[in-house]
């Protein structure tokens, strides 16, 4: 089943595929460190986060994403690190929703401020977030979040998300040996809440120690899921839109699940995303190793039609399928998930 296209845009890259996503980080910090994303043994104490006067301030943000959203972009997605921890958030996205043309603004989350922060975003149009969490099991958990948070700390705000008003979304990393004996059990207690989306381990950044091994295809994710232990109970269903990251399925009784399979069935070939990072550097790939400077040419005071046209340069020539090339390229050396955005 192919999703409908999407209306054509002028602007494509390389193997014709247009700008349509822009995932914005804005912060590199974060309040955990998860083992597959930022383990604590490198983002330590004397860990050199970027200071202030470094991240793109919210009306540089809001530059940036009027320049995108001229040239195709009709998705927002905040990220950090933990983009809760960026202060007065809600403001930007009150900035965000404003822009014309933007027809979805959306925010992924670990969820611990969510309790705090949950109306005011709501209220300032954000709607919907994806919160991340890997295992209702406090000792699993607490080892995949690296500094023994429980899960009840998420579970609040998810609870508040709701509570506000806001689509809810989760995403669960699945880690062989780690977390994959919970994944029926936490399917089950959120599914009548939210979306629950289970993602394939990726070799993101160059600290996580990814292996194949520790890969469980997501075809054994969904035998996990179902009473029969052979995913039988699971039909596909049509994707949302053309390039969607997680491909669809429904329980027995209604309730969707998504796959994000990076890894044995990589979707490139649709790949619209773009990547900003909290100090405005431009990446087309979450596994590119270089970018292109935003904040440059913004501080020396261009034109939004000279950044605009910045970009569309970037993108006509880009040739990025990282996700399909993997078995090939093993070596590279690659920008980290808190920087990138994810
Ligand atoms: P929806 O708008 O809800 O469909 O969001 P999403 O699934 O695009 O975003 P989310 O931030 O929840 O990402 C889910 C997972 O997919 C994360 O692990 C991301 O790192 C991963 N992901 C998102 N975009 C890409 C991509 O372009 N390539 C790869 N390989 N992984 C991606
Ligand atoms: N593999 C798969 N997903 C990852 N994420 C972070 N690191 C990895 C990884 N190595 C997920 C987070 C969050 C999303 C943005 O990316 O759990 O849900
Ligand atoms: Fe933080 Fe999310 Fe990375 Fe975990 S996956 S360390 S919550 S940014
Ligand atoms: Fe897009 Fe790169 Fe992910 Fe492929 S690996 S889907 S090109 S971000």
């Amino acid at each position: 089943m192919r999703p409908p296209p999407l209306p054509t845009s002028s602007l494509a890259d390389a193997f014709g595929r247009p700008l349509r996503d822009l995932r914005i980080s804005v912060t590199d910090r974060c309040n955990l460190r998860c083992t597959y994303c930022m383990p604590a043994e490198v983002f330590g104490p004397d860990y050199a986060f970027l200071p202030r006067s470094e991240l793109l301030t919210f009306e540089e943000i809001e530059r940036l994403a009027a320049a995108f959203v001229a040239l195709g972009v009709q998705k927002l997605r905040l990220t950090g690190g933990e983009p809760l921890l960026r202060r007065d958030l809600p403001e930007l996205v009150a900035r965000l929703t404003r822009l014309e043309g933007v027809q979805d603004i959306a925010l992924t989350t670990n969820g611990l401020l969510l309790p705090r922060l949950a109306a005011p975003l709501k209220a300032a149009g954000l709607q919907r977030v994806t919160v991340s969490i890997d295992s209702l099991d406090p000792d699993i958990f607490g080892r995949m979040n690296g500094l023994g948070t429980h899960p009840d700390r998420v579970l609040d705000g998810i609870e508040a998300a709701l509570q506000a008003g806001l689509g809810v979304k989760v995403n669960t990393v699945v880690q062989r040996g780690v977390n994959d004996a919970g994944l029926r059990d936490l399917w089950l207690a959120l599914r009548d809440k939210a979306v629950v989306r289970f993602i394939e381990f990726m070799d993101v950044g160059n600290h996580n120690g990814w292996n194949m091994a520790a890969v469980v295809p997501s075809r054994e994710v969904l035998a996990r899921l179902s009473e029969d232990g052979l995913g039988s109970e699971f039909a596909p269903a049509q994707a949302n839109y053309r390039g969607e990251v997680a491909a669809r399925h429904r329980g027995a009784q209604g309730h969707e699940v998504g796959l994000i399979s990076s890894v044995t069935a990589p979707f490139c070939g649709d790949c619209s995303r773009a990547r900003l990072s909290a100090v405005g550097m431009l990446y087309t790939c979450l596994f590119a190793g270089t970018g292109t400077d935003l904040r440059a040419p913004l501080r020396a005071g261009a034109t939004e039609e000279e950044v605009r046209a910045q970009i569309a340069g970037v993108w006509r020539v880009r040739r990025d399928r990282y996700s399909e090339e993997r078995g090939e390229v093993t070596t590279r050396q690659k920008i980290e998930m808190s920087h990138i955005g994810g």
